[in-house]
Protein backbone atom coordinates (compact mmCIF):
# COMPACT_ATOMS: atom_id res chain seq x y z
CA UNK A 1 0.00 0.00 0.00
CA UNK A 2 1.67 3.67 -1.04
CA UNK A 3 2.15 5.62 2.11
CA UNK A 4 0.52 8.80 0.92
CA UNK A 5 1.89 10.79 3.90
CA UNK A 6 5.35 9.81 3.05
CA UNK A 7 4.83 10.70 -0.40
CA UNK A 8 3.74 14.05 0.58
CA UNK A 9 6.83 14.83 2.12
CA UNK A 10 8.75 14.50 -0.42
CA UNK A 11 7.50 18.27 -2.32
CA UNK A 12 8.10 21.13 -1.54
CA UNK A 13 4.48 23.06 -0.93
CA UNK A 14 4.07 26.64 -0.25
CA UNK A 15 2.78 26.81 3.47
CA UNK A 16 -1.02 27.61 3.59
CA UNK A 17 -1.87 27.28 0.02
CA UNK A 18 -4.07 23.81 -0.97
CA UNK A 19 -2.71 23.11 -4.79
CA UNK A 20 -5.52 21.52 -6.92
CA UNK A 21 -3.44 21.94 -10.67
CA UNK A 22 -1.13 19.36 -10.19
CA UNK A 23 -3.25 18.29 -13.29
CA UNK A 24 -1.47 21.34 -15.60
CA UNK A 25 1.78 21.37 -13.41
CA UNK A 26 2.82 19.34 -10.60
CA UNK A 27 4.78 21.05 -7.24
CA UNK A 28 8.24 21.09 -6.56
CA UNK A 29 9.66 17.29 -5.69
CA UNK A 30 12.13 18.37 -2.60
CA UNK A 31 15.10 16.17 -4.11
CA UNK A 32 15.24 18.12 -7.54
CA UNK A 33 16.74 21.21 -6.56
CA UNK A 34 19.85 19.20 -4.71
CA UNK A 35 19.82 16.93 -7.84
CA UNK A 36 19.41 19.99 -10.32
CA UNK A 37 22.04 21.54 -8.31
CA UNK A 38 24.65 18.60 -8.28
CA UNK A 39 24.36 18.23 -11.68
CA UNK A 40 24.97 21.55 -12.56
CA UNK A 41 28.40 22.35 -10.22
CA UNK A 42 29.49 18.42 -10.61
CA UNK A 43 29.01 17.15 -13.88
CA UNK A 44 28.82 20.25 -16.15
CA UNK A 45 30.79 22.19 -13.90
CA UNK A 46 33.41 19.61 -13.60
CA UNK A 47 33.07 17.57 -16.17
CA UNK A 48 32.14 20.04 -18.88
CA UNK A 49 31.37 18.06 -22.54
CA UNK A 50 32.66 14.81 -21.15
CA UNK A 51 29.43 14.43 -19.06
CA UNK A 52 27.60 13.37 -22.08
CA UNK A 53 29.50 9.88 -21.75
CA UNK A 54 30.90 10.08 -18.07
CA UNK A 55 27.59 11.35 -16.47
CA UNK A 56 25.36 8.96 -18.61
CA UNK A 57 23.16 12.26 -20.44
CA UNK A 58 23.40 10.80 -23.48
CA UNK A 59 21.35 8.02 -22.28
CA UNK A 60 18.52 9.72 -19.95
CA UNK A 61 16.13 9.83 -22.65
CA UNK A 62 15.27 6.10 -22.34
CA UNK A 63 16.25 5.54 -19.36
CA UNK A 64 13.89 8.11 -18.29
CA UNK A 65 11.49 6.66 -21.15
CA UNK A 66 11.67 3.54 -18.96
CA UNK A 67 10.84 4.83 -15.80
CA UNK A 68 7.38 6.28 -17.65
CA UNK A 69 6.87 3.53 -19.50
CA UNK A 70 6.56 1.37 -16.12
CA UNK A 71 3.37 3.84 -15.12
CA UNK A 72 1.93 3.22 -18.59
CA UNK A 73 1.93 -0.66 -19.31
CA UNK A 74 4.76 0.30 -21.81
CA UNK A 75 7.06 -2.85 -22.78
CA UNK A 76 10.84 -1.90 -21.62
CA UNK A 77 12.94 0.00 -24.18
CA UNK A 78 9.12 1.39 -26.17
CA UNK A 79 9.78 4.84 -24.49
CA UNK A 80 11.68 7.78 -25.27
CA UNK A 81 12.26 11.71 -23.63
CA UNK A 82 12.56 14.90 -25.35
CA UNK A 83 11.34 17.61 -27.14
CA UNK A 84 7.42 19.26 -26.28
CA UNK A 85 4.21 17.38 -26.36
CA UNK A 86 3.52 19.23 -29.32
CA UNK A 87 6.49 18.47 -31.29
CA UNK A 88 6.19 14.60 -30.21
CA UNK A 89 2.07 14.79 -31.04
CA UNK A 90 3.60 15.90 -34.91
CA UNK A 91 6.22 13.20 -35.25
CA UNK A 92 3.63 10.76 -33.72
CA UNK A 93 0.78 11.21 -36.30
CA UNK A 94 3.20 11.52 -39.28
CA UNK A 95 4.89 8.32 -38.57
CA UNK A 96 1.05 6.58 -37.89
CA UNK A 97 0.00 8.51 -41.84
CA UNK A 98 3.37 6.96 -43.62
CA UNK A 99 2.18 3.77 -41.82
CA UNK A 100 -1.28 4.00 -44.40
CA UNK A 101 -0.34 5.35 -47.31
CA UNK A 102 -3.71 4.58 -49.04
CA UNK A 103 -5.62 6.40 -46.41
CA UNK A 104 -5.67 10.77 -45.96
CA UNK A 105 -7.92 10.93 -42.78
CA UNK A 106 -6.87 12.17 -39.41
CA UNK A 107 -9.99 11.42 -36.99
CA UNK A 108 -9.79 12.98 -33.79
CA UNK A 109 -13.05 14.78 -31.77
CA UNK A 110 -13.76 18.49 -29.91
CA UNK A 111 -12.78 17.81 -26.95
CA UNK A 112 -8.79 17.15 -27.87
CA UNK A 113 -6.61 19.99 -26.43
CA UNK A 114 -5.91 22.44 -29.15
CA UNK A 115 -2.05 21.99 -29.77
CA UNK A 116 -2.88 18.05 -30.96
CA UNK A 117 -5.15 19.54 -33.70
CA UNK A 118 -3.92 22.83 -34.66
CA UNK A 119 -0.39 20.15 -35.13
CA UNK A 120 -2.18 17.73 -37.55
CA UNK A 121 -3.83 20.76 -39.50
CA UNK A 122 -0.07 21.86 -40.33
CA UNK A 123 1.59 18.60 -40.15
CA UNK A 124 -1.26 17.51 -43.00
CA UNK A 125 -0.93 20.86 -45.13
CA UNK A 126 2.41 20.41 -45.60
CA UNK A 127 1.26 16.92 -47.20
CA UNK A 128 -0.77 18.16 -49.86
CA UNK A 129 -4.40 18.93 -50.31
CA UNK A 130 -5.68 15.07 -50.48
CA UNK A 131 -5.51 14.99 -46.54
CA UNK A 132 -7.78 15.93 -43.94
CA UNK A 133 -8.41 16.46 -40.37
CA UNK A 134 -11.60 15.44 -39.32
CA UNK A 135 -13.38 16.60 -36.00
CA UNK A 136 -16.09 14.70 -34.31
CA UNK A 137 -17.84 15.38 -31.01
CA UNK A 138 -16.46 12.74 -28.13
CA UNK A 139 -19.19 10.15 -28.58
CA UNK A 140 -19.15 10.54 -32.14
CA UNK A 141 -15.99 8.91 -32.47
CA UNK A 142 -16.35 5.08 -32.39
CA UNK A 143 -19.56 5.54 -35.63
CA UNK A 144 -16.58 7.55 -37.36
CA UNK A 145 -14.08 5.32 -37.36
CA UNK A 146 -15.04 5.04 -41.19
CA UNK A 147 -12.64 3.39 -43.91
CA UNK A 148 -11.14 6.09 -45.52
CA UNK A 149 -9.58 6.49 -41.93
CA UNK A 150 -5.99 6.40 -41.60
CA UNK A 151 -5.28 7.54 -38.23
CA UNK A 152 -7.15 8.44 -34.85
CA UNK A 153 -6.05 10.76 -32.49
CA UNK A 154 -7.35 11.34 -29.61
CA UNK A 155 -6.04 12.67 -25.74
CA UNK A 156 -7.51 9.57 -23.39
CA UNK A 157 -8.50 12.37 -20.76
CA UNK A 158 -10.49 15.40 -21.78
CA UNK A 159 -8.43 18.36 -20.12
CA UNK A 160 -11.71 20.82 -19.56
CA UNK A 161 -14.30 17.79 -18.32
CA UNK A 162 -12.11 15.01 -17.33
CA UNK A 163 -14.35 13.17 -19.53
CA UNK A 164 -12.24 9.75 -20.15
CA UNK A 165 -12.41 7.60 -23.45
CA UNK A 166 -12.41 3.77 -23.35
CA UNK A 167 -9.08 2.92 -24.76
CA UNK A 168 -9.40 -0.45 -24.90
CA UNK A 169 -12.45 -0.74 -26.90
CA UNK A 170 -11.64 2.36 -29.30
CA UNK A 171 -8.23 0.72 -30.32
CA UNK A 172 -9.80 -2.40 -30.80
CA UNK A 173 -12.66 -0.88 -33.68
CA UNK A 174 -9.82 1.26 -34.66
CA UNK A 175 -7.74 -2.08 -35.72
CA UNK A 176 -10.87 -3.93 -36.61
CA UNK A 177 -11.34 -0.82 -39.36
CA UNK A 178 -7.43 -0.88 -40.27
CA UNK A 179 -6.82 2.45 -38.56
CA UNK A 180 -3.38 3.35 -36.16
CA UNK A 181 -3.85 5.24 -32.97
CA UNK A 182 -2.38 7.89 -31.05
CA UNK A 183 -3.50 8.50 -27.67
CA UNK A 184 -2.74 11.45 -25.87
CA UNK A 185 -1.46 10.72 -22.22
CA UNK A 186 -1.03 14.05 -21.12
CA UNK A 187 -4.14 13.56 -18.47
CA UNK A 188 -3.54 10.15 -17.74
CA UNK A 189 0.30 9.63 -17.30
CA UNK A 190 0.57 9.33 -13.34
CA UNK A 191 -3.28 9.77 -12.93
CA UNK A 192 -5.05 7.00 -13.89
CA UNK A 193 -3.45 3.25 -14.58
CA UNK A 194 -2.80 2.73 -18.59
CA UNK A 195 -2.35 -0.46 -20.27
CA UNK A 196 -0.62 0.77 -23.81
CA UNK A 197 0.56 -2.78 -23.97
CA UNK A 198 -2.62 -4.65 -23.00
CA UNK A 199 -4.65 -2.22 -25.03
CA UNK A 200 -2.22 -2.68 -28.29
CA UNK A 201 -1.93 1.11 -28.46
CA UNK A 202 0.34 2.01 -31.54
CA UNK A 203 1.62 5.45 -30.66
CA UNK A 204 1.36 7.72 -27.40
CA UNK A 205 2.70 10.67 -25.94
CA UNK A 206 2.55 12.38 -23.41
CA UNK A 207 3.77 15.32 -20.84
CA UNK A 208 5.30 15.12 -18.07
CA UNK A 209 5.21 18.15 -16.26
CA UNK A 210 1.55 17.45 -14.98
CA UNK A 211 1.19 14.32 -12.98
CA UNK A 212 4.84 13.23 -13.41
CA UNK A 213 5.96 16.52 -11.42
CA UNK A 214 8.83 17.12 -13.63
CA UNK A 215 8.65 20.85 -13.47
CA UNK A 216 7.79 23.93 -15.94
CA UNK A 217 9.44 23.03 -19.76
CA UNK A 218 10.15 19.63 -18.44
CA UNK A 219 10.56 17.16 -21.79
CA UNK A 220 7.42 15.22 -23.63
CA UNK A 221 7.52 11.46 -24.28
CA UNK A 222 6.41 9.27 -26.97
CA UNK A 223 5.76 5.46 -27.38
CA UNK A 224 5.88 3.49 -30.39
CA UNK A 225 4.69 -0.44 -30.21
CA UNK A 226 7.74 -2.64 -30.66
CA UNK A 227 5.95 -4.65 -33.13
CA UNK A 228 5.92 -1.25 -34.94
CA UNK A 229 9.14 0.28 -33.79
CA UNK A 230 11.38 -0.66 -36.95
CA UNK A 231 8.81 -0.09 -39.05
CA UNK A 232 8.43 3.66 -38.03
CA UNK A 233 10.15 6.59 -40.14
CA UNK A 234 10.29 9.28 -38.57
CA UNK A 235 9.16 12.84 -39.90
CA UNK A 236 11.22 14.92 -37.69
CA UNK A 237 14.73 13.02 -38.38
CA UNK A 238 17.37 14.50 -36.10
CA UNK A 239 20.64 13.44 -35.63
CA UNK A 240 19.94 11.54 -32.34
CA UNK A 241 17.67 9.46 -33.86
CA UNK A 242 20.03 8.35 -36.54
CA UNK A 243 21.69 4.86 -36.29
CA UNK A 244 24.72 6.07 -35.98
CA UNK A 245 24.79 10.09 -34.76
CA UNK A 246 28.79 10.26 -34.60
CA UNK A 247 29.44 8.97 -37.80
CA UNK A 248 27.96 12.05 -39.05
CA UNK A 249 26.83 10.26 -42.36
CA UNK A 250 25.10 12.48 -44.95
CA UNK A 251 22.40 10.46 -45.32
CA UNK A 252 19.51 9.62 -42.81
CA UNK A 253 19.02 5.96 -41.28
CA UNK A 254 17.01 5.59 -38.24
CA UNK A 255 18.07 4.55 -35.31
CA UNK A 256 17.62 0.90 -33.07
CA UNK A 257 13.41 1.04 -32.41
CA UNK A 258 12.33 3.69 -30.30
CA UNK A 259 16.03 5.61 -30.27
CA UNK A 260 14.73 6.90 -33.79
CA UNK A 261 12.11 8.83 -32.49
CA UNK A 262 14.91 11.28 -30.59
CA UNK A 263 15.28 13.90 -32.49
CA UNK A 264 18.15 16.61 -30.77
CA UNK A 265 20.05 17.58 -28.27
CA UNK A 266 18.20 16.44 -24.60
CA UNK A 267 17.75 19.06 -22.36
CA UNK A 268 19.72 17.87 -19.46
CA UNK A 269 18.72 19.99 -16.73
CA UNK A 270 15.36 19.73 -16.96
CA UNK A 271 15.85 15.75 -17.31
CA UNK A 272 17.81 15.58 -13.95
CA UNK A 273 14.68 17.42 -12.71
CA UNK A 274 12.44 14.83 -14.14
CA UNK A 275 14.56 11.86 -12.55
CA UNK A 276 14.27 13.44 -8.75
CA UNK A 277 10.62 13.15 -9.77
CA UNK A 278 10.51 9.92 -10.99
CA UNK A 279 11.78 8.56 -7.77
CA UNK A 280 8.79 9.85 -5.70
CA UNK A 281 7.06 7.67 -7.74
CA UNK A 282 9.20 4.75 -7.29
CA UNK A 283 6.94 5.07 -4.01
CA UNK A 284 3.96 4.58 -5.87
CA UNK A 285 1.78 1.83 -6.82
CA UNK A 286 -0.69 3.52 -9.70
CA UNK A 287 -3.69 1.57 -8.64
CA UNK A 288 -3.36 2.58 -4.76
CA UNK A 289 -3.05 6.32 -6.81
CA UNK A 290 -6.32 5.50 -8.46
CA UNK A 291 -8.41 4.54 -5.92
CA UNK A 292 -7.46 7.54 -3.83
CA UNK A 293 -8.03 9.87 -6.50
CA UNK A 294 -11.29 8.71 -6.98
CA UNK A 295 -11.93 9.00 -3.01
CA UNK A 296 -11.01 12.82 -3.30
CA UNK A 297 -12.93 13.66 -6.24
CA UNK A 298 -16.05 11.81 -4.78
CA UNK A 299 -15.32 13.71 -1.70
CA UNK A 300 -14.81 17.54 -3.68
CA UNK A 301 -18.03 16.63 -5.82
CA UNK A 302 -20.31 15.91 -3.02
CA UNK A 303 -19.27 18.69 -0.39
CA UNK A 304 -19.14 21.36 -3.67
CA UNK A 305 -22.71 20.66 -4.44
CA UNK A 306 -24.11 20.63 -0.79
CA UNK A 307 -22.27 24.23 -0.14
CA UNK A 308 -22.22 25.92 -3.69
CA UNK A 309 -25.53 25.41 -5.17
CA UNK A 310 -24.28 28.22 -8.06
CA UNK A 311 -21.47 25.89 -9.22
CA UNK A 312 -22.72 22.89 -12.31
CA UNK A 313 -20.74 19.81 -12.40
CA UNK A 314 -19.03 20.02 -15.87
CA UNK A 315 -17.05 16.51 -15.20
CA UNK A 316 -18.74 13.04 -15.63
CA UNK A 317 -20.49 12.06 -12.57
CA UNK A 318 -19.46 7.97 -12.57
CA UNK A 319 -15.71 8.11 -11.27
CA UNK A 320 -14.44 5.17 -13.93
CA UNK A 321 -15.50 7.89 -16.42
CA UNK A 322 -13.40 10.38 -15.51
CA UNK A 323 -9.42 10.80 -15.00
CA UNK A 324 -8.27 12.52 -11.80
CA UNK A 325 -9.86 16.09 -12.50
CA UNK A 326 -13.17 17.86 -11.55
CA UNK A 327 -14.78 20.35 -13.65
CA UNK A 328 -17.46 22.88 -12.54
CA UNK A 329 -18.84 25.17 -14.64
CA UNK A 330 -19.81 29.11 -13.41
CA UNK A 331 -20.52 31.78 -16.03
CA UNK A 332 -18.33 33.95 -13.48
CA UNK A 333 -15.63 31.35 -12.98
CA UNK A 334 -12.41 33.29 -14.11
CA UNK A 335 -13.48 35.68 -11.25
CA UNK A 336 -13.99 32.81 -9.05
CA UNK A 337 -11.38 30.97 -9.84
CA UNK A 338 -8.92 34.66 -9.11
CA UNK A 339 -10.82 34.87 -5.86
CA UNK A 340 -9.91 30.94 -4.75
CA UNK A 341 -6.46 31.55 -5.60
CA UNK A 342 -5.97 34.83 -4.15
CA UNK A 343 -7.35 32.79 -0.70
CA UNK A 344 -4.80 30.15 -1.07
CA UNK A 345 -6.46 27.54 -3.13
CA UNK A 346 -4.81 27.13 -6.59
CA UNK A 347 -7.09 25.43 -9.54
CA UNK A 348 -7.21 27.00 -12.86
CA UNK A 349 -10.01 28.14 -15.54
CA UNK A 350 -10.46 26.89 -18.85
CA UNK A 351 -12.63 29.02 -21.66
CA UNK A 352 -15.44 29.79 -21.29
CA UNK A 353 -16.73 29.31 -18.24
CA UNK A 354 -15.11 25.54 -16.52
CA UNK A 355 -13.40 26.11 -12.79
CA UNK A 356 -11.00 22.92 -13.18
CA UNK A 357 -9.24 21.09 -9.62
CA UNK A 358 -6.93 18.19 -9.78
CA UNK A 359 -6.37 15.82 -7.27
CA UNK A 360 -3.53 14.39 -7.13
CA UNK A 361 -2.92 11.77 -4.08
CA UNK A 362 0.91 12.26 -4.07
CA UNK A 363 0.20 15.24 -2.02
CA UNK A 364 -3.20 15.75 -1.59
CA UNK A 365 -5.33 14.21 1.19
CA UNK A 366 -8.89 14.43 2.18
CA UNK A 367 -8.11 17.15 4.78
CA UNK A 368 -7.34 19.74 1.98
CA UNK A 369 -10.11 18.88 -0.08
CA UNK A 370 -12.24 19.26 3.19
CA UNK A 371 -10.12 22.95 3.50
CA UNK A 372 -9.98 23.98 0.05
CA UNK A 373 -14.19 23.49 0.04
CA UNK A 374 -15.16 25.55 2.98
CA UNK A 375 -13.32 28.02 1.08
CA UNK A 376 -14.99 28.16 -2.07
CA UNK A 377 -18.18 27.92 -0.40
CA UNK A 378 -17.54 31.56 1.03
CA UNK A 379 -16.27 32.70 -1.74
CA UNK A 380 -19.55 31.44 -3.32
CA UNK A 381 -21.25 32.36 -0.58
CA UNK A 382 -20.47 35.50 -0.40
CA UNK A 383 -19.69 36.76 -3.54
CA UNK A 384 -16.39 37.53 -3.12
CA UNK A 385 -15.34 37.01 -6.73
CA UNK A 386 -17.62 39.84 -7.29
CA UNK A 387 -14.32 43.11 -7.50
CA UNK A 388 -12.67 44.37 -10.64
CA UNK A 389 -9.45 42.86 -9.49
CA UNK A 390 -10.79 39.45 -10.12
CA UNK A 391 -11.97 40.08 -13.35
CA UNK A 392 -8.85 41.16 -14.70
CA UNK A 393 -7.40 38.56 -17.20
CA UNK A 394 -4.22 37.33 -16.99
CA UNK A 395 -1.81 35.86 -19.79
CA UNK A 396 -2.22 32.47 -18.47
CA UNK A 397 -5.39 31.58 -17.07
C1 LIG B 1 -3.74 17.01 -24.03
C2 LIG B 1 -2.64 18.00 -24.17
N1 LIG B 1 -1.81 17.93 -25.24
C3 LIG B 1 -0.80 18.82 -25.40
C4 LIG B 1 -0.57 19.83 -24.47
C5 LIG B 1 0.52 20.86 -24.61
O1 LIG B 1 1.65 20.47 -25.24
P1 LIG B 1 3.06 21.20 -25.00
O2 LIG B 1 3.72 20.48 -23.86
O3 LIG B 1 3.78 21.07 -26.28
O4 LIG B 1 2.80 22.62 -24.62
C6 LIG B 1 -1.41 19.91 -23.35
C7 LIG B 1 -1.17 20.99 -22.36
O5 LIG B 1 -1.79 21.12 -21.36
C8 LIG B 1 -2.46 18.98 -23.21
O6 LIG B 1 -3.28 19.07 -22.16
Amino acid sequence: MTDFAATKAMFDLPKDVIYLDGNSLGPLPHAASGRVSDMMTREWGQMLITGWNKAGWMAMPTKLGDRIGHLIGAEPGSVVTGDTLSIKVYQAVASALELRPDRKVVLSDSGNFPTDLYMVEGLLRSLGPEYELRVVAPDEVPGSITEDVAVLMLTEVDYRSGRLHDMKALTELAHANGTITVWDLAHSAGAIPVDLSGCSADFAVGCTYKYLNGGPGAPAFVYVAPRLAERVRPALSGWLGHEAPFAFDLDYRPGDGIERMRVGTPPVIQMTALSAAMDVWDMADIQDVRAKSIELTELFIERVEAACPGLELASPRDPEQRGSQVSFRFADGYAAMQALIAHGVIGDFRAPDIMRFGFTPLYIDAQDVEHAVSILADIMTNRLWDTPEFKVRQRVT
